[in-house]
């Protein structure tokens, strides 16, 4: 028989991954910790922004949670929100615990950046736009060091083992079978689906297909985030994200004829459509960010990483124009990230709460992924031990497979072709509509086909969403969900 590998699975060495496993941990269990790529190679290693948290003299709580609501569109869960917003302070002193150095101002307090969205001066940032780095590399070297940490790195999932109607635990590529008590999902978004995106190539969503194959449900998937300011260049740069907070320590956006066209601190949905239609009206490729009177000392990374692209932001304007960024969408799951499959938990991007709405508060995810992630290794920690399967892996396999519930998922994820992304940013892009999205229900890519039947049944335009077909709110699906489960109609829920 298998023992359980040990009590905590985590797939994912992200921000979200790598804090749950610690967590877990530092409760005394035995965690193993798969990622397949190196340690520090997770796409929250490039987080710009930082974490939205109300720290400041002139903030609260509350104020954090009306700006998160504003920003949604009418679409966020609010007891989701209000979990983050109650317990980011906690999360960043916890964070600050483990090692990680935030910036302070002359007064030693944290320096507090100003994003889109905010009323307040709320993003907690360490290295200025490096804080992602900062983050992972502390963490990392926190879950290396911890005995109770087993880190599989390069190592990559294939399917979940779900076996009467729980998830006992993970399939590895190499036919390795480990089982645990719970498994958390931490594998991160889906943005490098599109052409044209500010994540790194493996964000694409595999966990999400994972968790899809195993059964559990999948919310909100056509709500895609287009960053509004991902640099315009040549391959290998093209879709560079300069950060938002540019703007709050005063670029500005201009068009062809050199005119500011949008408020640049507007929620991003909407600065992201500014610069579109801006970019349409003048036939052009780009607009101009003008980042000429910002103190090139605040941004080093991203003055550096533009210099290296033979711009140089003191001097000239910096081409740019909306990337896909942030899916808000994900595997769908209630306030302790359960999923709807027993044993199955999901953190951070590949996670659906809902309390992003339609539209992500910027820097809330960051946040997210620690709010969440310690709650979801105290649930993970209440689940029951796996029930013994016989011992070669396969016979897992076989087992869960004669369960009616669900099967393991493909042993190989399907090829992502130029073809599929190229569709995805044509039919499925800033704008949609019901032809477009129709051609991708017949697209090669199980993922492609799932975002295309979840944008059918919004039939509405709400954030990042837009149809031309349904170009106004639809107050019917306030605070509705789009969720897909294996072998079901796509179903509109309200969720508490
Ligand atoms: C940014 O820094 O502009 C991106 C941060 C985020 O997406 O929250």
């Amino acid at each position: 028989m298998i023992e359980p590998s040990s009590q905590l699975i985590v797939v994912g060495a992200g921000a979200a991954g790598l804090y749950t496993a610690l967590s877990a941990a530092r409760r005394g269990a035995r965690v193993t910790l798969v990622s397949a790529m190196p340690l520090a190679g997770a796409s929250s290693y490039w987080a710009q922004g930082g974490l939205a948290a109300a720290i400041g003299p002139d903030d609260s709580p509350d104020q954090h949670l009306a700006d998160t609501l504003a920003v949604g569109r009418d679409a966020v869960r609010e007891s989701a929100a209000r979990v983050l917003v109650d317990e980011a302070a906690n999360a960043v002193a916890d964070l600050a615990a483990l090692g990680v150095s935030f910036d302070a101002d002359a007064d030693g307090q944290p320096a507090l950046a100003l994003e889109g969205g905010h009323g307040r001066r709320r993003i907690v940032h360490a290295g200025g736009a490096a804080t992602g780095r900062r983050i992972i590399r502390q963490l990392s070297a926190e879950a290396v060091n911890d005995p109770r940490i087993e880190v599989l790195e390069d190592r990559r999932v294939t399917a979940l083992l779900p076996h009467e109607g729980r998830c006992i635990g993970v399939r590895l590529a190499d036919g390795e079978t480990l089982t645990a008590a719970a498994t958390v999902l931490a594998t991160g978004g889906a943005a490098a689906l599109w052409t044209r995106t500010t994540n790194p190539p493996g964000a694409t969503g595999g966990g999400l297909l994972l968790a899809y194959a195993a059964g559990a449900a999948l919310a909100d998937l056509e709500l895609l985030q287009f960053h509004p300011t991902a640099l315009v260049a040549s391959d290998g740069v093209d879709g560079l994200l300069v950060t938002e907070a540019v703007r709050g320590e005063g670029a500005i956006l201009v068009d062809a004829a050199g005119e500011r066209f949008v408020d640049e601190l507007a929620p991003r949905d909407h600065v992201a459509r500014a610069v579109h239609e801006a970019m349409a009206r003048t036939d052009a490729a780009s607009v101009g960010l003008d980042m000429r009177r910002v103190d090139p000392a605040l941004f080093p990374n991203v003055v550096t990483a533009l210099r290296r692209a033979g711009i140089d932001p003191e001097r000239e304007l910096v081409p740019v124009a909306p990337a896909a960024h942030y899916m808000m969408g994900g595997v769908a799951t209630d306030l302790d990230a359960r999923t709807t499959l027993a044993g199955l938990y999901a953190v951070g991007e590949c996670s659906c709460t809902g309390l992003h709405g339609a539209n992500r508060l910027a820097s809330n995810s960051l946040t997210e992924c620690f709010v969440f992630g310690a709650r979801a290794a105290r649930a993970a920690l209440t689940e029951p031990a796996p029930p013994a399967v016989a011992s070669k892996p396969s016979a897992v396999a076989a087992a869960s497979s004669t369960t009616s519930e669900a099967s393991p998922a493909p042993t190989r994820p399907p090829a992502l072709t130029t073809a599929s992304r190229e569709a995805l940013w044509r039919d499925a892009g800033l704008v949609r509509d019901g032809p477009g999205l129709t051609r991708l229900l017949s697209d090669p890519h199980p993922l492609v086909r799932l975002i295309a039947a979840a944008a059918l049944a919004r039939s509405e335009s709400r954030g990042a969403h837009q149809r031309r077909d349904f170009p106004e709110v639809n107050p019917a699906f306030d605070h509705r969900h789009v969720t897909l489960t294996r072998d079901r109609p796509a179903a509109v829920e309200a969720w508490r």
